[in-house]
């Protein structure tokens, strides 16, 4: 019984130890606070970045191709007889062009909008809902497409929440009866705020959800604009005071909560900011970012020309942006930095116009916050909107990132195992080889380092009994 102990006792040391040894490579890579069960769930093995961008008129040249694993069409008309269709005539040709970049290219149906109108009233009949699933197969064969996006915004009560799981599940059972089980991908965008498949409907058990459906793309900004009482950034990272549950970390918290799987969730990153129009400057000016919201039409940007909001190409223009490089302001604007917010914001001197938008530093900081959460990717809206390829070099970061995380846990995993194998006499290959299977059903998604990390401990594990024994 004692050496049974002891056996245990050496194994938890001696995987303690491995362990250590990795957070002391990954802080060498300033990387320390990947939580452990973020390191051996794999999910870092398979990162996925998806590009959302029009579907039409988009020069193939705005998008970067090197950076994406799924490029998602933005967005195919849709009507409420259920009959899908490219609102361009062809999107073939950004399609062949994202496969040759080794680019998956998605359709995405609804949006802000008549689109979404068009999709309830599609989802309201069980007829028009299999016209619809049925008229998605056809545009996926049609255009060599690679799956399709839901991006209903928003479901209004809970009758339309179970409409969407029908036409999700169905059209689950329809790809995989036509082009083979999993060979497409579906996905759905998730509404920001706490955990709730829209504004006005209460959350619910998000599982079933997560289980039929590849990814959801959570659309973690649009917390606070013009339509705010008081200006405040389009992506706070964390909640600001009076406002709980309005930020990019309380969203992933509250989705992760209601059920959806980690392995599933890819949080959005904005190349935008919103604006406002406010009454008054703090005193003294830039103090503080939250500022009364004078309630005027909210300007928009110099290039992009939309209502409440500057993209990045925007802020940047080089005759009419905000910013004259990525951190300092145009003359007439001053900068600041917030940190509750984590993001930078922009006052106009005369026109009181205030921007909170992302940059460099604050999708830094939001990227590496879904790679330590486990999460397995990030979305951009939209691609097109980056200037000079600059924020783009943060989306380019991340995937490094995580393959760096992973090549340090094969490298830490391969020295231990080679020191184990040459300071012990016995022949274990056997063990090894029946560990490895009994690892199968836990390895779907790839089988690299990190699943095989587990059965490197399930070895050692092996070993301190034979030893002790
Ligand atoms: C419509 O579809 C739902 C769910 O798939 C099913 O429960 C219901 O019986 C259908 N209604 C009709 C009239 O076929
Ligand atoms: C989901 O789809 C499967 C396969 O088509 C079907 O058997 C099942 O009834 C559907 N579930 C719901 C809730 O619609
Ligand atoms: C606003 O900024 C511009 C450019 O820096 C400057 O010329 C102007 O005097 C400023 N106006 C006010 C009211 O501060
Ligand atoms: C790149 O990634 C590292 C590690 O996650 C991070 O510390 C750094 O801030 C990132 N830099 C940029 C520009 O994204
Ligand atoms: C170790 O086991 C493998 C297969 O299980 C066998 O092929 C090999 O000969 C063994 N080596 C020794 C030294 O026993
Ligand atoms: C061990 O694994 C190797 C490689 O997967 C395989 O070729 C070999 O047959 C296995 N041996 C046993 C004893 O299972």
């Amino acid at each position: 019984m004692e050496l049974r102990l002891a056996a245990f006792i050496c194994f938890f040391l001696r995987a303690a130890l491995v362990a250590a040894s990795i957070a002391t490579r990954l802080t060498s890579l300033g990387l320390s606070d990947v939580p452990e069960a973020v390191l051996s769930s794999g999910v870092l093995e398979n990162p996925v970045v998806f590009g959302y961008t029009f579907e039409s008129g988009i020069d193939p040249n705005l998008i970067p191709w090197s950076s994406l694993t799924h490029l998602v069409l933005a967005f195919f008309n849709v009507d409420a007889a259920g009959t899908v269709a490219p609102s361009s005539g062809n999107p073939g040709a950004l399609v062949g062009t994202a496969h040759k970049n080794g680019v998956k290219a998605i359709a995405s149906i609804g949006g802000s909008g008549s689109g979404s109108t068009a999709m309830a009233m599609a989802l309201a009949t069980n007829a028009t809902r299999d016209a619809l699933v049925a008229s998605l197969v056809d545009n996926v064969k049609t255009y060599a497409l690679d799956g399709v996006d839901f991006d209903y915004e928003f479901p209004e009560n809970t009758q339309q929440v179970l409409s969407l799981y029908g036409a999700l599940n169905s059209t689950r059972s329809a790809l995989d009866a036509a082009f083979g089980r999993g060979a497409k991908t579906l996905t759905m965008t998730l509404f920001s705020s706490k955990g709730q498949f829209g504004p006005n409907v209460p959350p619910m058990n998000a599982k079933p959800f997560s289980d039929i459906v590849d990814y959801g793309l959570l659309m973690s900004y649009d917390y606070f604009g013009s339509f705010s009482a008081i200006s405040a950034p389009n992506s706070p990272f964390y909640d600001i005071p009076g406002y709980p549950g309005l930020s990019f970390t309380s969203s992933i918290a509250a989705w992760l909560s209601s059920g959806w799987d980690a392995k599933k969730l890819v949080a959005g990153l904005p190349y935008y900011g919103r604006t406002a129009t406010v009454q008054a400057p703090s005193s003294p000016v830039g103090d503080q970012q939250f500022m009364p919201n004078s309630g005027a039409a909210p300007p928009g940007g110099p290039v992009s020309k939309i209502a409440g909001a500057w993209t990045w190409t925007d802020l940047r223009d080089p005759i009419d942006g905000a910013l004259r490089s990525p951190t300092v302001a145009q003359q007439g604007w001053q900068r600041y930095w917030d940190t509750t917010t984590e993001t930078p914001w922009l006052l106009h001197n005369t026109s009181l116009t205030y921007i909170g938008y992302d940059d460099v530093d604050s999708l830094a900081i939001k990227a590496n916050y879904i790679i330590t959460s486990g999460l397995v990717g990030v979305m951009v809206w939209m691609v097109q909107y980056d200037y000079a390829d600059e924020l783009n070099t943060v989306v380019g970061n991340y995937t490094m990132t995580c393959e760096r995380i992973v090549k340090e846990l094969e490298s830490s995993q391969s020295s231990s195992e080679s020191k184990i194998d040459s300071s012990s006499s016995g022949n274990h290959s056997s063990k090894h080889n029946s560990s490895d299977s009994s690892s199968d059903e836990h390895s779907s998604r790839g089988n690299g380092a990190v699943t095989k990390y587990g059965n490197l401990l399930l070895s050692l594990l092996y070993m301190a009994v034979l030893a002790f024994w």
